[in-house]
């Protein structure tokens, strides 16, 4: 049995006093759940060191929204892994569609990405996903192939154990266009199916696998027990405790 993981993905909002007080908000939620669900949490990187703190002791573990393969040097503007460690992130979400779609990150920087998250301790959370045209055009499964295949290029079968995938269809991000359970499910499948080919079935039924895009409470029950389902990577919903904490009692 895979246990369920449900990711809050903060984008570009709140600054600190509103990070500290959602994270507040979500750690006195948490302790009148019993919940076996891992809680991870994705604020913007201002707000990274003191989230680190504040959920020491806690269910939730902290992540960082995207990070540079280099270790350092002259890349203005952007964070390395050591530096992400450093400030206690366990989990980095690697290729969100908004990368790839707004900053033009290909499969190949976000391949790099992977293994230096990796290579540094950070657990990827590594995320997939078709457009609406590429939907309508019936490649679908073509494209995540494509996503899985060049974006877990010689990764091995230990370090896959650490990744987490998420398939958001990049057209119900943010849209309220959820997927439907089967439309997701059969998606999650095939992503299962992939990763049989790649690796052994022994480790592909293993990874967790997360939906993403416009996971509410609401429709977190129903996304969330289809077979192939372990989670949720969540965006607007994540911003106001109740919403977040609603998808995980839902688990
Ligand atoms: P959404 O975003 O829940 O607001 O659709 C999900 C994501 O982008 O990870």
């Amino acid at each position: 049995m895979r246990k369920k993981v449900i990711a809050g993905n903060w984008k570009m909002n709140l600054n600190l006093q509103e990070s500290i007080s959602l994270i507040s908000g979500i750690k006195n939620g948490l302790r009148t759940l019993s919940s076996n669900v891992e809680v991870i949490i994705c604020p913007p990187y201002t707000s990274l060191e003191t989230a680190s703190t504040l959920v020491k002791n806690s269910h939730v573990k902290l992540g960082a929204q995207n990070m540079y393969f280099e270790e350092s040097g002259a890349y203005t503007g952007e964070i390395s892994a050591s530096m992400l460690k450093s400030v206690g992130c366990e989990y980095v979400i690697l290729g969100h569609s908004e990368r790839r779609t707004i900053f033009g990150e290909t499969d190949s920087t976000i391949n790099k990405k992977i293994h230096k998250a990796l290579a540094s301790g950070l657990l990827p959370i590594f995320c997939i996903g078709e457009t609406l045209d590429e939907r309508e055009k019936g490649i679908t499964f073509d494209v995540v192939k494509r996503q899985v295949v060049e974006g877990l290029k010689n990764v091995d079968t230990e370090n896959m154990k650490k990744i987490i995938i998420a398939y958001e269809p990049v057209w119900a991000i943010g849209t309220g266009k959820v997927a439907s359970k089967e439309q997701a499910e059969e998606v999650h499948a095939f992503i299962r199916k992939e990763l049989i080919a790649l690796y052994q079935s022994d480790v592909a039924e293993q990874i967790i696998i997360q939906y993403g895009g416009s996971v509410k409470p609401d429709n977190a029950v129903e996304l969330l027990s289809q077979p192939n389902i372990d989670g949720a990577l969540v965006g607007g919903a994540c911003l106001k405790v109740d919403s977040f904490l609603g998808i995980i009692k839902a688990c």
